[in-house]
This record gives C-alpha cells, sequence and structure tokens, in this order.
C-alpha cells in the first residue's frame, strides 16, 4: 500500500479524506500539535488497524478528536460539577491542544481506551481537520503519526517517511502551528490531574483550574517499573536514533551537534559539526514549533552525538524541556 497525499486546501480531497475515513480506513490527518493517524474512533476494526500500522502496544490508549464541543455527548459521561468545568475549558482553550480525560460511554470500543474507563478527548485546531470529522461524521481517534517510540510528525513528508506504505491517505495541511503534543488534564479524580506536558502551558491551565495536581509520572524510574496513569508516558520516547544527551555547558566536537533550544548559541559552542538553534530570539512558542523536525534534520546528518542545552521551563519550555529529556534516555 503506498499512502494517497491529499491536499487540505482542496475541498475535494478533503471530502475524500472523509470519505476513506467513514470507511474505516487509516488517513493521517494535520492538527496544530502534530500529524494524527486517523481512524474512526466508533469501529473496533479501524482501531485494530491504527495499533497494526503504528506497532503500537495495545495497552497505551488513543485520543478521539470531535469536530465541536457537542459531538462529546455520545462518548463522555460527566456529572454536572465536571460538565462545568469541561464547557469552561472548552470555551477557552478548545480547538486548541488540550485534551481532557473523562469517564467514557459504551459506545467507545475498548481498543480504543485500552479497556481503561475513561476516554481522552480533545477538538484540534485544524480547520480542514475539524471540517473532514464533521463529514465523516465520526469522532475519529488518532495518536501521533509516527511508529511507536519515535518521533512525532509535524509534516505530512515526515509521516510518509514513517508510515507512508501502512496508511491510506495523508490530509497536508503545512507544518503544524504549535509543534508538540497537546497537554493531558485527567477530570476523573476529586482534583483536576495534570498527566503529559504540551501545548496549553500549565500557566494558562491554572486560570480556570486553580487546583490542578502536577502528578507527572513522566518515566523517573527505570522503563517498565512505573504504572503512569497515562499510559504512554514511558520514560523513552520522542527520541531520535541519534544519542541525545542533556548538558549544562557546551563541550565541543566535530563529530557532534549542538542543540541550543531557546536563546542564541553561546560562543563557547564553536568546535562543534553542527549548531542548532530553535528560536535564537528565546521566544517559547517558535521554540516547540521547530523542535521536532530539528530533531529529525540532526538524525539524519549522521553526527555521533546530539549534545542539549538547558531549556528555560517558562510557558512551553516545560513540554519542550519533557520531550528532550525523554529523548535522551536510552
Ligand atoms: O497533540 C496530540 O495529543 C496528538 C494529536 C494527534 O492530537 N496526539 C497524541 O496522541 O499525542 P498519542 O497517542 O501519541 O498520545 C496520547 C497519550 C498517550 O500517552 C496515552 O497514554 C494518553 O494520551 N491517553 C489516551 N487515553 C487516555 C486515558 N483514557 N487516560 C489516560 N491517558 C490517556
Ligand atoms: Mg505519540
Amino acid at each position: 500500500m503506498s499512502a494517497r497525499v491529499l491536499d487540505a486546501s482542496s475541498a475535494e480531497h478533503r471530502a475524500e479524506a472523509a470519505a476513506l475515513l467513514a470507511n474505516g480506513r487509516l488517513v493521517a490527518l494535520p492538527t496544530e500539535t502534530v500529524y494524527g493517524l486517523g481512524a474512526d474512533a466508533t469501529s473496533p476494526e479501524a482501531v485494530a488497524r491504527v495499533f497494526r500500522a503504528k506497532q503500537r502496544p495495545s495497552f497505551d490508549p488513543l485520543i478521539v478528536h470531535v469536530a465541536d464541543v457537542d459531538a462529546l455527548g455520545e462518548l463522555v459521561l460527566a456529572a454536572a460539577p465536571t460538565r462545568h468545568l469541561v464547557s469552561e475549558l472548552a470555551s477557552r482553550f478548545w480547538p486548541g491542544p488540550l485534551t481532557l480525560v473523562l469517564p467514557r460511554t459504551a459506545r467507545v470500543p475498548d481498543l480504543v481506551t485500552s479497556g481503561l474507563d475513561t476516554v481522552a478527548v480533545r477538538v484540534p485546531a485544524h480547520e480542514a481537520t475539524r471540517e473532514v470529522i464533521a463529514r465523516a461524521g465520526c469522532p475519529v481517534a488518532a495518536p501521533s503519526a509516527n511508529r511507536f517510540g519515535s518521533l512525532s510528525p509535524t509534516t505530512a513528508h515526515a509521516v510518509l517517511d514513517q508510515l507512508g506504505d501502512r496508511i491510506d491517505a495523508v490530509l497536508d495541511g503545512g507544518p503544524c502551528e504549535v509543534g508538540v503534543e497537546s497537554t493531558i488534564v485527567s477530570l476523573v479524580h476529586a482534583t483536576p490531574r495534570l498527566l503529559r506536558l504540551g501545548g496549553t502551558p500549565v500557566e494558562a491551565l491554572r486560570s480556570v483550574l486553580p487546583d490542578l495536581e502536577e502528578r507527572l509520572t513522566l518515566g523517573d524510574g527505570p522503563e517498565g517499573t512505573e504504572a503512569p496513569e497515562a499510559p504512554g508516558q514511558l520514560s523513552r520516547h520522542y527520541a531520535p536514533g541519534t544519542p541525545l544527551r542533556l548538558c549544562e555547558t557546551p563541550s565541543p566536537d566535530a563529530s557532534a551537534a549542538l542543540l541550543v533550544p531557546m536563546g542564541p548559541a553561546p560562543a563557547t559552542s564553536a568546535g562543534y559539526g553542527r549548531v542548532v538553534e530553535l528560536s535564537p530570539s528565546g521566544d517559547d512558542v517558535e521554540a516547540a514549533r521547530r523542535l521536532f523536525a530539528a530533531l529529525r534534520d540532526l538524525d539524519r546528518a549522521s553526527v555521533a552525538r546530539i549534545d542539549v542545552l538547558p531549556c528555560p521551563t517558562a510557558g512551553l519550555g516545560r513540554a519542550i524541556h519533557d520531550r528532550l529529556r525523554r529523548a535522551s534516555v536510552r
């Protein structure tokens, strides 16, 4: 199988993407965070194809994407106080890079949630994708469109590189605006819990969720010994093939590359084979947008290792640091 490349700016192609999804096929879709590998979330067969294409373990549940908040009705059960919170979060952050974990209805197949009694949902900010989901007439389960454990794709080309021979189509909607995955918040406990750092900064969430608990089980233990609440949060993840290490200061080496997450490269970085600055001006949004593409480029540049300088943790900096830290786990 070789994936058809559809153009998100063509109404005909968007209709084709919707028809493929409605027929249980796999279509990679652009979102503001990363490209997702979409399938009809109500079809166990279609969802099984997603796991097969990604070589993803079936204990790792999928995020369900909907075109608008009204479409949540058939997927989630929420008592009045939680419903109120969901509408507040939705009006502030959706469409956008926030995923909410909520109690699920029987309409959501077990395979989507890996048997959990909760489901992760979000309304993505890419307009073409929302239109495709609405036209398909089904909620769309979509993990990031990479092979399991690899870098999340932020362009259609990166999707084709990893999954081109395993999916039916990719809708090319240009490079992703945000560049890191959505922030995940669980609303199934007495207090809201942060499960994954991502494209919505924690500071912004706190304006609606002042009591947000940060119980990030983000791989501080040896891999496999944790039982994270977001089961996909294995310590080694988002990884390039080239060894990557976090450094306090540069140790120049002509065979190595230096990645500077924010701000300009220091003068002491002269002597590296390559130096990549994600945002010389220190803009966290720009740095997040460029992160995965930069890692992919460096991975292809056949350098012996990638050194990474510290990343300030304001705004999206925490999510960037989280991805880099996990990419450094061997
Ligand atoms: O930005 C994003 O969220 C992208 C785009 C495509 O929407 N998607 C994405 O999906 O990052 P994925 O599959 O790579 O990561 C989904 C994460 C996993 O870590 C999974 O464990 C967690 O969401 N998750 C899914 N359902 C869950 C649930 N019911 N409870 C807790 N965590 C859940
Ligand atoms: Mg992923």
